[in-house]
């Protein structure tokens, strides 16, 4: 791993606070910062991305005193989620204070909080003190970067800084938790399973979205869309197109085919490159490594890649929502 010096961090800081855009590491995927107080940075983000602008942005905080100047109230189930699991890849939505730019929310009357545990993120936010606006540091719609030569390879001239943490740990992007409405919903499955969630709060209203298995990428309903703006059908996007199939079913009528694979098969005869998630099955290993092969593969300009679902249990469903997104195209 890649361990970024005081003055690295410090460099990284001063280009934030002047109103730059800095990428830095975080432990589920490389996020990309702006001074969440900042219009003009904020926009900027946008433009980079290519984010439609009305895809609000998690901000990023190092400290929980950080979160009442941002945030109206935090419920008990909440702080009882805080105290267990920040920092941590788990990012909770609260309805926010006038502090908060509407941009950075595309306009909802909610804003989305999360406290990152990778080192090198606390000790920059930490040294901004400034809330930082990030998501994640690629083009819209495409594969998030989970290396700081992902975040170059994607965005590289039109960013201002690039803060290499190595490579993210967890490898998928932090769940997201909304407490704004009746009842705590999950709006994105993430880095932070439910189960440890429900362990610890009991029952999380699921969307049809964020509960979809790997065959179908369901889009939310009407009443919900509102509320996960985010999570659009086609996301997470490798340039070749990608097909969830179960191991065995017939091959597509391609010259190269790719397979991203949870765990080592038998039979692979008519693949020109595979991917191994885990060895052993494990599917944290499967999720730090997902990002990083869908790249892989895709730098090879293979004619399709075939996927297989995993158990969707666990870090389980949010790869699968992973794959069923990036499987999803033109429709
Ligand atoms: O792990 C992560 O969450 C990474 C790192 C960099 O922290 N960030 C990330 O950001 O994945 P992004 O922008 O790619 O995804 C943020 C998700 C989107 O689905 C967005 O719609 C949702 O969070 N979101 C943000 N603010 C929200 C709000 N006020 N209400 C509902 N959803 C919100
Ligand atoms: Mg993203």
């Amino acid at each position: 791993m890649n361990c970024p010096t005081g003055s690295d961090i410090e460099r990284a800081a001063a280009i934030l606070v002047g109103g730059g855009l800095v990428a830095f590491a975080t432990e589920t995927v490389y996020g990309l910062g702006a001074n969440a107080l900042d219009v003009k940075a904020v926009a900027r983000i946008f433009e980079v991305k290519a984010r439609p602008r009305f895809d609000p942005l998690i901000v990023h905080i190092a400290d929980r005193n950080w979160l009442s100047p941002l945030v109206v109230e935090v419920p008990e189930a909440a702080r009882r989620l805080i105290d267990r699991f920040w920092p941590g890849p788990l990012t909770l939505v609260f309805p926010k204070t006038n502090r908060v730019p509407d941009l950075v929310t595309a306009g909802l009357p909610t804003v989305a909080v999360r406290m990152p545990a990778h080192p090198t993120a606390l000790d920059f936010l930490s040294r901004v003190e400034i809330p930082v606006a990030a998501p994640s540091a690629n083009r819209f719609g495409k594969v998030s970067p989970t290396t700081a030569q992902h975040v170059v390879d994607q965005l590289g001239g039109d960013i201002d800084y690039v803060l290499d943490g190595g490579a993210s740990i967890v490898g998928l992007e932090s769940t997201v938790v909304d407490f704004s409405g009746d009842s705590p919903t999950l709006l994105r499955p993430g880095g932070l399973p439910l189960e440890k969630i429900q362990g610890v709060i009991g029952p999380v209203r699921l969307l049809d979205a964020a509960n979809s298995t790997g065959s179908k990428a369901a889009g939310p309903d009407q009443a919900d869309a509102q509320r996960a703006p985010g999570m659009l059908a086609q996301h997470y996007a490798t340039q070749t197109p990608l097909v969830v199939a179960p191991c065995g079913s017939p091959l597509p009528n391609a010259a190269r085919i790719g397979l991203l694979a949870f765990v080592p098969e038998f039979d692979l005869d008519g693949f020109a490159a595979v991917e191994v998630l885990s060895l052993q099955g494990d599917l944290a290993e499967a999720a730090s490594n997902l990002f990083a092969a869908m790249h892989r593969l895709d730098a090879l300009r293979l004619d399709v890649i075939i996927a297989r679902g995993v158990p969707n249990i666990g870090l389980g469903r949010a790869i699968n929502d992973r794959l069923a997104r990036a499987s999803h195209r033109g429709d």
